[in-house]
Protein backbone atom coordinates (compact mmCIF):
# COMPACT_ATOMS: atom_id res chain seq x y z
CA UNK A 1 0.00 0.00 0.00
CA UNK A 2 1.25 3.49 -0.88
CA UNK A 3 1.06 6.26 1.53
CA UNK A 4 1.64 9.76 0.11
CA UNK A 5 2.94 12.03 2.64
CA UNK A 6 4.06 14.90 0.09
CA UNK A 7 0.46 15.53 -1.43
CA UNK A 8 -0.53 19.15 -0.08
CA UNK A 9 -4.33 18.72 0.31
CA UNK A 10 -6.71 21.89 0.37
CA UNK A 11 -8.68 22.05 3.65
CA UNK A 12 -10.13 25.48 2.93
CA UNK A 13 -13.55 24.03 2.28
CA UNK A 14 -13.96 21.49 5.38
CA UNK A 15 -14.36 24.68 8.23
CA UNK A 16 -10.89 23.40 9.59
CA UNK A 17 -10.13 24.41 12.99
CA UNK A 18 -6.15 24.94 12.43
CA UNK A 19 -7.04 26.82 9.28
CA UNK A 20 -9.70 29.01 9.93
CA UNK A 21 -7.31 30.55 12.95
CA UNK A 22 -5.51 32.53 10.30
CA UNK A 23 -8.69 32.81 7.61
CA UNK A 24 -8.21 35.89 5.77
CA UNK A 25 -4.22 35.97 6.88
CA UNK A 26 -0.84 35.39 5.14
CA UNK A 27 -0.42 33.05 8.54
CA UNK A 28 0.90 29.20 8.01
CA UNK A 29 -0.63 27.35 10.49
CA UNK A 30 1.95 24.75 12.57
CA UNK A 31 -0.85 24.66 15.48
CA UNK A 32 -3.32 21.87 16.84
CA UNK A 33 -2.52 18.84 16.94
CA UNK A 34 -4.02 17.46 13.87
CA UNK A 35 -1.60 16.12 10.56
CA UNK A 36 -2.12 17.42 6.94
CA UNK A 37 -2.09 14.20 5.56
CA UNK A 38 -4.56 11.91 4.32
CA UNK A 39 -6.32 9.39 6.57
CA UNK A 40 -5.55 6.34 5.25
CA UNK A 41 -7.52 4.86 2.26
CA UNK A 42 -8.41 2.09 4.36
CA UNK A 43 -9.80 4.37 7.10
CA UNK A 44 -12.25 6.42 4.50
CA UNK A 45 -13.35 2.51 2.68
CA UNK A 46 -14.31 1.49 6.36
CA UNK A 47 -16.62 4.40 7.08
CA UNK A 48 -17.81 4.58 3.55
CA UNK A 49 -18.77 0.98 3.34
CA UNK A 50 -20.75 1.87 6.75
CA UNK A 51 -22.46 4.62 5.14
CA UNK A 52 -23.44 2.13 2.45
CA UNK A 53 -26.14 1.40 5.31
CA UNK A 54 -28.97 4.33 5.03
CA UNK A 55 -29.49 4.34 8.56
CA UNK A 56 -27.08 5.83 10.79
CA UNK A 57 -28.74 4.76 14.29
CA UNK A 58 -27.16 4.40 17.80
CA UNK A 59 -24.68 2.00 18.18
CA UNK A 60 -23.58 -0.84 20.57
CA UNK A 61 -19.75 -0.80 20.90
CA UNK A 62 -19.16 -3.11 18.04
CA UNK A 63 -17.36 -6.80 18.71
CA UNK A 64 -14.66 -6.64 15.92
CA UNK A 65 -13.65 -2.97 17.48
CA UNK A 66 -13.07 -4.65 21.27
CA UNK A 67 -11.02 -7.70 19.24
CA UNK A 68 -9.11 -5.24 16.89
CA UNK A 69 -8.37 -2.90 19.89
CA UNK A 70 -7.21 -5.96 22.22
CA UNK A 71 -5.66 -7.33 19.68
CA UNK A 72 -3.59 -4.43 18.65
CA UNK A 73 -2.89 -3.84 22.36
CA UNK A 74 -1.12 -6.91 22.96
CA UNK A 75 0.73 -7.00 19.38
CA UNK A 76 2.02 -3.43 19.79
CA UNK A 77 2.61 -3.20 23.50
CA UNK A 78 2.34 -7.20 25.43
CA UNK A 79 -0.69 -6.35 27.18
CA UNK A 80 -3.79 -8.45 27.33
CA UNK A 81 -7.03 -7.07 28.17
CA UNK A 82 -10.32 -8.06 29.07
CA UNK A 83 -13.04 -6.67 27.45
CA UNK A 84 -14.42 -5.98 31.03
CA UNK A 85 -11.53 -3.58 31.88
CA UNK A 86 -12.79 -1.47 28.93
CA UNK A 87 -14.85 1.67 28.83
CA UNK A 88 -15.26 3.03 25.08
CA UNK A 89 -15.46 7.22 25.80
CA UNK A 90 -16.07 9.96 22.62
CA UNK A 91 -12.55 11.06 23.38
CA UNK A 92 -9.85 11.06 25.62
CA UNK A 93 -10.19 14.77 27.64
CA UNK A 94 -13.40 13.19 28.72
CA UNK A 95 -11.92 10.11 29.82
CA UNK A 96 -9.60 12.32 31.76
CA UNK A 97 -11.98 14.75 33.58
CA UNK A 98 -14.42 11.57 34.40
CA UNK A 99 -11.46 10.28 36.03
CA UNK A 100 -10.94 13.30 37.94
CA UNK A 101 -14.47 13.31 38.66
CA UNK A 102 -14.66 9.57 40.12
CA UNK A 103 -11.40 9.75 42.43
CA UNK A 104 -11.92 13.67 43.52
CA UNK A 105 -12.72 14.30 47.28
CA UNK A 106 -13.23 17.27 49.51
CA UNK A 107 -9.80 19.10 49.67
CA UNK A 108 -8.32 16.38 46.92
CA UNK A 109 -5.84 17.78 44.89
CA UNK A 110 -4.79 16.81 41.64
CA UNK A 111 -0.76 16.35 39.99
CA UNK A 112 -0.27 17.80 37.08
CA UNK A 113 3.91 17.82 35.67
CA UNK A 114 3.81 20.68 33.34
CA UNK A 115 4.27 21.91 30.59
CA UNK A 116 1.46 19.77 29.40
CA UNK A 117 -1.50 19.49 26.93
CA UNK A 118 -3.56 22.58 27.94
CA UNK A 119 -6.80 20.68 28.44
CA UNK A 120 -5.16 18.84 31.56
CA UNK A 121 -4.61 22.21 33.28
CA UNK A 122 -8.48 22.35 33.68
CA UNK A 123 -9.12 19.09 34.77
CA UNK A 124 -8.54 19.99 38.57
CA UNK A 125 -11.11 22.91 38.57
CA UNK A 126 -13.60 20.89 36.15
CA UNK A 127 -13.41 18.08 39.53
CA UNK A 128 -13.67 20.88 42.11
CA UNK A 129 -10.01 19.71 43.15
CA UNK A 130 -7.20 21.88 43.79
CA UNK A 131 -4.52 21.90 40.77
CA UNK A 132 -0.26 21.17 41.57
CA UNK A 133 1.25 21.60 38.95
CA UNK A 134 4.91 21.19 39.04
CA UNK A 135 7.10 22.10 36.59
CA UNK A 136 9.42 19.04 34.62
CA UNK A 137 12.72 19.96 34.87
CA UNK A 138 15.84 19.93 31.99
CA UNK A 139 19.09 17.11 31.84
CA UNK A 140 20.54 18.65 28.72
CA UNK A 141 17.23 19.69 26.87
CA UNK A 142 15.72 17.04 27.58
CA UNK A 143 12.71 17.05 30.21
CA UNK A 144 12.27 14.67 33.35
CA UNK A 145 10.19 14.50 36.05
CA UNK A 146 11.56 15.21 39.28
CA UNK A 147 10.47 13.24 41.74
CA UNK A 148 11.76 15.68 44.79
CA UNK A 149 9.78 18.26 43.57
CA UNK A 150 6.37 15.97 42.53
CA UNK A 151 7.25 14.32 46.66
CA UNK A 152 7.33 17.98 47.62
CA UNK A 153 4.10 19.33 46.00
CA UNK A 154 2.47 16.05 47.64
CA UNK A 155 3.80 17.03 51.19
CA UNK A 156 3.04 20.72 50.82
CA UNK A 157 -0.20 19.96 50.04
CA UNK A 158 -2.81 18.74 53.02
CA UNK A 159 -1.42 15.76 53.72
CA UNK A 160 -3.12 13.10 52.01
CA UNK A 161 -5.18 14.71 49.87
CA UNK A 162 -3.52 14.34 47.17
CA UNK A 163 -5.78 11.61 44.80
CA UNK A 164 -4.50 11.79 41.36
CA UNK A 165 -1.11 12.47 38.96
CA UNK A 166 -2.22 12.96 34.99
CA UNK A 167 0.34 11.60 32.84
CA UNK A 168 0.99 12.34 29.32
CA UNK A 169 3.19 9.70 27.93
CA UNK A 170 4.44 10.47 25.39
CA UNK A 171 4.52 13.81 26.35
CA UNK A 172 2.61 16.71 24.46
CA UNK A 173 4.58 19.22 24.17
CA UNK A 174 7.91 18.44 25.17
CA UNK A 175 8.24 15.11 22.39
CA UNK A 176 9.41 12.71 25.46
CA UNK A 177 8.70 9.23 25.22
CA UNK A 178 9.75 8.14 29.02
CA UNK A 179 11.56 5.57 29.58
CA UNK A 180 11.09 2.27 31.27
CA UNK A 181 12.88 2.90 34.29
CA UNK A 182 11.35 6.31 34.47
CA UNK A 183 8.09 4.87 34.70
CA UNK A 184 8.69 2.18 37.19
CA UNK A 185 10.02 5.06 39.55
CA UNK A 186 6.72 7.25 38.72
CA UNK A 187 5.11 4.22 39.75
CA UNK A 188 7.17 3.27 43.13
CA UNK A 189 5.77 7.05 43.87
CA UNK A 190 2.51 6.73 42.90
CA UNK A 191 2.23 3.46 45.30
CA UNK A 192 4.30 5.62 47.76
CA UNK A 193 1.51 8.21 47.66
CA UNK A 194 -1.51 6.34 47.75
CA UNK A 195 -1.95 8.13 43.90
CA UNK A 196 -4.88 7.07 41.13
CA UNK A 197 -2.84 7.28 37.99
CA UNK A 198 -4.41 8.88 34.73
CA UNK A 199 -2.24 8.33 31.96
CA UNK A 200 -2.98 9.42 28.47
CA UNK A 201 -1.42 7.47 25.73
CA UNK A 202 -2.77 8.69 22.69
CA UNK A 203 0.82 9.69 20.88
CA UNK A 204 1.53 6.48 21.87
CA UNK A 205 2.14 4.82 17.73
CA UNK A 206 4.00 8.05 17.34
CA UNK A 207 7.44 7.37 18.30
CA UNK A 208 9.88 8.73 16.11
CA UNK A 209 13.00 6.94 17.07
CA UNK A 210 13.37 3.28 16.30
CA UNK A 211 14.99 2.05 19.21
CA UNK A 212 12.19 3.58 21.55
CA UNK A 213 9.48 1.60 22.52
CA UNK A 214 6.28 2.68 23.98
CA UNK A 215 4.91 1.07 27.17
CA UNK A 216 2.04 1.22 28.89
CA UNK A 217 2.77 2.70 32.83
CA UNK A 218 -0.16 0.02 33.69
CA UNK A 219 1.60 -3.04 32.27
CA UNK A 220 4.58 -2.61 34.40
CA UNK A 221 3.73 -4.77 37.72
CA UNK A 222 -0.08 -5.49 38.60
CA UNK A 223 -0.18 -3.16 41.55
CA UNK A 224 0.34 -0.23 39.21
CA UNK A 225 -2.08 -1.33 36.96
CA UNK A 226 -5.08 -1.74 40.05
CA UNK A 227 -4.56 2.45 40.29
CA UNK A 228 -4.38 3.02 36.45
CA UNK A 229 -6.62 4.65 33.84
CA UNK A 230 -4.97 4.10 31.07
CA UNK A 231 -6.12 6.44 27.76
CA UNK A 232 -5.58 5.12 24.16
CA UNK A 233 -7.43 6.60 21.07
CA UNK A 234 -6.69 6.20 17.18
CA UNK A 235 -7.28 9.29 16.71
CA UNK A 236 -3.58 11.19 16.24
CA UNK A 237 -1.65 8.20 14.45
CA UNK A 238 -4.62 7.68 11.62
CA UNK A 239 -5.63 11.32 11.65
CA UNK A 240 -9.39 11.13 12.60
CA UNK A 241 -9.82 13.63 15.59
CA UNK A 242 -13.30 14.60 14.01
CA UNK A 243 -14.43 10.86 14.38
CA UNK A 244 -13.68 10.98 18.43
CA UNK A 245 -13.35 7.43 19.73
CA UNK A 246 -11.01 6.38 22.89
CA UNK A 247 -11.13 3.66 25.29
CA UNK A 248 -10.53 3.86 28.93
CA UNK A 249 -8.74 0.33 29.97
CA UNK A 250 -9.18 -0.09 33.97
CA UNK A 251 -8.17 -3.16 35.61
CA UNK A 252 -9.81 -2.60 38.97
CA UNK A 253 -13.73 -3.10 38.96
CA UNK A 254 -14.20 -0.40 41.87
CA UNK A 255 -12.11 2.48 39.90
CA UNK A 256 -13.84 1.38 36.69
CA UNK A 257 -17.24 1.70 38.72
CA UNK A 258 -16.79 5.19 39.87
CA UNK A 259 -15.97 6.33 36.20
CA UNK A 260 -18.36 4.97 35.06
CA UNK A 261 -20.75 6.55 37.52
CA UNK A 262 -18.75 9.70 36.93
CA UNK A 263 -20.59 9.56 33.34
CA UNK A 264 -23.69 10.35 34.62
CA UNK A 265 -25.45 11.41 31.55
CA UNK A 266 -23.10 14.16 30.53
CA UNK A 267 -21.48 11.83 27.96
CA UNK A 268 -23.14 10.65 24.67
CA UNK A 269 -21.73 7.44 23.42
CA UNK A 270 -19.26 7.03 20.47
CA UNK A 271 -21.25 7.19 16.86
CA UNK A 272 -21.05 4.15 13.89
CA UNK A 273 -18.57 6.47 12.07
CA UNK A 274 -16.44 7.00 14.97
CA UNK A 275 -16.49 3.08 15.78
CA UNK A 276 -15.95 1.94 11.77
CA UNK A 277 -12.92 4.38 11.47
CA UNK A 278 -11.12 3.21 15.00
CA UNK A 279 -11.84 -0.81 14.50
CA UNK A 280 -9.88 -0.26 10.92
CA UNK A 281 -7.48 1.63 12.51
CA UNK A 282 -6.74 -0.92 15.51
CA UNK A 283 -7.00 -3.61 12.44
CA UNK A 284 -3.77 -1.52 10.63
CA UNK A 285 -1.36 -4.02 10.02
CA UNK A 286 0.05 -2.37 6.92
CA UNK A 287 3.51 -0.28 6.63
CA UNK A 288 1.35 3.02 7.28
CA UNK A 289 2.33 3.82 10.84
CA UNK A 290 6.17 2.59 9.91
CA UNK A 291 6.27 4.85 6.93
CA UNK A 292 4.31 7.92 8.74
CA UNK A 293 6.84 7.76 11.72
CA UNK A 294 10.00 7.84 9.28
CA UNK A 295 8.70 10.59 7.76
CA UNK A 296 8.03 12.61 10.56
CA UNK A 297 11.36 11.89 11.51
CA UNK A 298 12.78 13.42 8.03
CA UNK A 299 10.77 16.85 9.21
CA UNK A 300 11.70 16.81 12.95
CA UNK A 301 15.23 16.56 11.72
CA UNK A 302 15.07 19.05 9.18
CA UNK A 303 13.25 21.51 12.01
CA UNK A 304 16.00 20.42 14.41
CA UNK A 305 18.52 21.85 11.95
CA UNK A 306 16.91 25.17 11.57
CA UNK A 307 16.00 25.70 15.48
CA UNK A 308 19.12 23.76 16.61
CA UNK A 309 19.68 23.98 20.65
CA UNK A 310 16.05 25.72 21.30
CA UNK A 311 14.11 22.64 20.60
CA UNK A 312 14.03 19.82 22.71
CA UNK A 313 14.42 16.40 20.99
CA UNK A 314 11.64 14.68 19.53
CA UNK A 315 11.87 11.08 20.64
CA UNK A 316 7.92 10.99 20.06
CA UNK A 317 4.64 12.67 18.64
CA UNK A 318 5.12 15.31 15.97
CA UNK A 319 5.31 18.57 18.17
CA UNK A 320 8.63 20.27 18.84
CA UNK A 321 8.91 22.75 21.92
CA UNK A 322 11.12 25.46 21.49
CA UNK A 323 12.22 27.85 23.83
CA UNK A 324 12.51 31.69 23.70
CA UNK A 325 12.73 32.10 27.86
CA UNK A 326 16.29 34.08 27.08
CA UNK A 327 14.59 36.29 24.56
CA UNK A 328 12.33 39.80 24.67
CA UNK A 329 9.71 37.01 22.48
CA UNK A 330 9.36 35.31 25.74
CA UNK A 331 6.65 37.81 27.14
CA UNK A 332 4.39 36.77 24.00
CA UNK A 333 6.05 33.70 21.98
CA UNK A 334 3.16 33.08 20.17
CA UNK A 335 2.63 36.79 19.03
CA UNK A 336 6.36 37.09 17.65
CA UNK A 337 5.76 34.49 15.23
CA UNK A 338 2.58 35.02 13.83
CA UNK A 339 4.38 38.58 12.85
CA UNK A 340 6.49 36.46 10.85
CA UNK A 341 3.43 34.58 9.24
CA UNK A 342 3.76 31.51 11.00
CA UNK A 343 0.72 30.32 13.65
CA UNK A 344 2.36 28.38 16.23
CA UNK A 345 0.91 26.82 19.68
CA UNK A 346 1.75 29.70 22.30
CA UNK A 347 3.75 27.89 25.82
CA UNK A 348 2.01 29.73 28.03
CA UNK A 349 -0.97 27.99 27.43
CA UNK A 350 0.49 24.66 28.18
CA UNK A 351 1.45 26.63 31.23
CA UNK A 352 5.16 26.82 29.26
CA UNK A 353 5.40 30.35 29.27
CA UNK A 354 8.18 31.29 26.72
CA UNK A 355 7.86 28.57 24.52
CA UNK A 356 6.27 27.42 21.49
CA UNK A 357 5.19 24.25 20.22
CA UNK A 358 5.64 23.65 16.56
CA UNK A 359 3.57 20.49 14.64
CA UNK A 360 5.28 19.41 11.96
CA UNK A 361 2.75 16.46 10.68
CA UNK A 362 2.59 18.13 7.25
CA UNK A 363 4.24 18.12 3.95
CA UNK A 364 7.86 18.21 3.68
CA UNK A 365 6.90 21.49 1.38
CA UNK A 366 4.72 23.04 3.88
CA UNK A 367 7.65 22.93 5.78
CA UNK A 368 9.95 24.12 3.84
CA UNK A 369 7.93 27.08 3.29
CA UNK A 370 7.44 27.55 6.79
CA UNK A 371 11.22 27.27 7.82
CA UNK A 372 11.17 30.44 5.12
CA UNK A 373 9.45 32.13 7.72
CA UNK A 374 11.01 30.77 11.07
CA UNK A 375 14.81 31.36 9.97
CA UNK A 376 13.52 35.51 9.78
CA UNK A 377 11.69 34.98 12.94
CA UNK A 378 14.33 33.31 14.73
CA UNK A 379 17.48 35.73 13.42
CA UNK A 380 14.75 38.79 14.46
CA UNK A 381 15.27 37.52 18.32
CA UNK A 382 16.87 39.56 20.92
CA UNK A 383 18.24 38.56 24.24
CA UNK A 384 15.86 39.73 26.83
C1 LIG B 1 -1.94 14.43 24.82
C2 LIG B 1 -3.29 14.58 24.17
N1 LIG B 1 -4.36 14.05 24.77
C3 LIG B 1 -5.60 14.16 24.23
C4 LIG B 1 -5.79 14.82 23.04
C5 LIG B 1 -7.18 14.98 22.47
O1 LIG B 1 -7.91 13.85 22.67
P1 LIG B 1 -9.47 13.81 22.32
O2 LIG B 1 -9.68 14.63 21.09
O3 LIG B 1 -9.73 12.35 22.10
O4 LIG B 1 -10.19 14.33 23.52
C6 LIG B 1 -4.69 15.39 22.38
C7 LIG B 1 -4.89 16.14 21.13
O5 LIG B 1 -4.01 16.78 20.64
C8 LIG B 1 -3.41 15.25 22.96
O6 LIG B 1 -2.33 15.76 22.37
Amino acid sequence: MAFNFDQEIDRSRTTSAKWEKYAGRDVLPFWVADMEFATPAFIREAVSDRLEHPIIGYTRVPPALVENFQSWLSRHHGWTVPEEWLIWLPGVVPGINLTARAVAEPDGAILIPTPVYYPFLSVPRNAGQAGLQVPLTRDRGRWEMDFDVLQQAVDDHRPGRARLLLLSNPQNPTGRAYSQSELVTLADFCLKNDLILCSDEIHCPIVLDPDLQHTPIARLYPEIGERTVTLFSPTKAYNIPGLPCAVAVIPDAALRRRVLHARGGLLPDVGPLAYTAAAAAFADSSDYLPTLNAYLRGNRDRLAQVVGQRMSPVEATYLAWIDLTDTRAARNAGAHFEDFGLGLSNGADFAGPGFVRFNFACPRSMLERGIERLEPALAALTDA
